[in-house]
């Protein structure tokens, strides 16, 4: 984009802002499939390494694709947002190679031995286990804390000053909690704790988490950013520019979980669609969760479109729409979910999320299976409790796919 100001609507961002510069003038990024990048001289290779030069050197510290769906993601986090000083907001990014690659970056980039995490209860399964199984081997610890209720939060950090950072997913997997993401930083800046959150089910274009006050922002792209299933991949951002230049950088750069130029490529041509693809998963989302809350067969429906949802009003104050996923539970328990499950025509029977299609799957055998029952319950998942992302099919397709899935349950 030759004016990254003329743009007045973050569509608009989300179209163009993939596509950088490049010395052929092709109209898509390509994929620089290369591992290594040539020097004129030794000087210019010394140059590069001391940083006195830019350029690209090795594709595991950057590469031209990867640059390139970096920078789109950072426009679409910061778009219309300014800085302390009235200043159009700067992030910066790293593509990584999945979205635990990125949560991991983070949290080993910031934390030592003697460090606590305070932890949102109901997170993503694979957080949920890189929390309580890998950064327990290196002393540091996770509490676990239900931020939807934000009373004692103050109080904790006080008495604890070993708590350095604030984890947050909202909207939460599964069961679409949602937690005031800035009434949590106003707590957090107080006692001088840094806030990150796993804005994947959002994505930039329902939720911009650096408006409320977030240091650090992670997406799974795997999901509705690259938005066709069709690449494994995460983002880390930090409005902390210099930081994440440094001693993230170094860590993102040494853990060698880089995102690769193919995927980056995928990436940024699924980011041109974010904003019609995301109106349609959402508006079909309120239909499907219209039509479950009122089946005799439904115990209980987690979307926060739903008045009655505890998330309503919150998602509301920080949200564009209320979202595309959303979870159900079945009167008739675990074994009616199997039969639901095995019945459905067109919706897909699959894990993961953001995907065209409508998918659907079963929290507590896939996604968290590896969580004890009772942490299960205490984050909100039901045995029998089934997950939908909600894919851009017809809309009365996806309810009649349900109905004739319900019959008989
Ligand atoms: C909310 C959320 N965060 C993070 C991840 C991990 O992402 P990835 O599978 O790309 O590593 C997932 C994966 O399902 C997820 O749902």
């Amino acid at each position: 984009m030759s004016d990254k100001n003329f743009c007045k609507d973050i569509s608009s961002v989300a179209v163009h802002c993939g596509s950088q510069q490049n010395g052929e003038k092709a109209h898509l990024m390509p994929v620089y499939a290369t591992s290594v990048f040539t020097f004129d001289s030794a000087e210019q290779g010394m140059n590069r390494f001391s940083g006195t030069e830019p350029g690209y050197i090795y594709s595991r510290f950057g590469n031209p694709t990867t640059t390139a769906a970096q920078k789109a993601v950072e426009a679409l986090e910061c778009f219309g947002l300014k800085n302390e000083d009235g200043a159009d907001l700067q992030a910066k990014a790293l593509l990584c190679a999945s979205g635990q690659s990125a949560m991991a970056t983070l949290f080993l980039s910031l934390l030592s031995a003697g460090d606590v995490v305070l932890s949102n209860s109901t997170i993503y399964g694979g957080t949920f286990e890189f929390f309580t199984e890998i950064l327990p081997q290196y002393n540091i610890k996770t509490i676990f804390k239900d931020l939807s209720d934000l009373d004692g939060l103050g109080e904790i950090l006080k008495k604890s000053p070993e708590i350095k950072i604030i984890h947050l997913e909202t909207p939460a997997n599964p069961t679409m909690g949602c937690t005031d993401i800035e009434a949590v930083c106003k707590i957090a800046a107080a006692n001088a704790v840094k806030v990150s959150i796993d804005n994947t089910f959002a994505t930039p274009y329902l939720q911009q988490p650096f408006k409320f006050g977030v240091d650090f922002i992670f997406h799974s792209t795997t999901k509705f950013l690259n938005g066709h299933g069709t690449a494994i991949g995460g983002v880390l951002l930090g409005k902390d520019v210099a930081l994440m230049k440094t001693k993230i950088n170094k860590t993102h750069k040494l853990l060698g979980g880089h995102g690769n130029p193919f995927d980056a490529f995928l990436l940024l041509n699924g980011i041109k669609t974010l904003a019609i693809r995301m109106e349609k998963h959402c508006s079909n989302a309120v239909e499907v969760a219209n039509f479950l809350k009122d089946h005799a067969s439904v115990a209980k429906v987690n979307f926060n479109g739903l008045k009655d949802h505890p998330g309503y009003e919150i998602s509301k104050k920080q949200m564009r729409h209320p979202g595309a996923v959303l979870s159900f539970a079945l009167k008739g328990g675990l074994e009616a979910g199997k039969t639901f499950i095995n019945k459905l025509q067109m919706c897909t029977r699959a894990v993961s999320l953001g995907t065209l299609d409508t998918l659907v799957s079963h929290p507590a055998s896939m996604s968290h299976a590896k969580m004890k029952p009772e942490d299960r319950l205490k984050a909100g998942i039901a045995e029998g409790l089934i997950r939908m992302s909600v894919g851009i099919e017809d809309a009365d397709d996806i309810t009649r796919d349900l109905e004739q899935a319900l019959s008989g349950l």
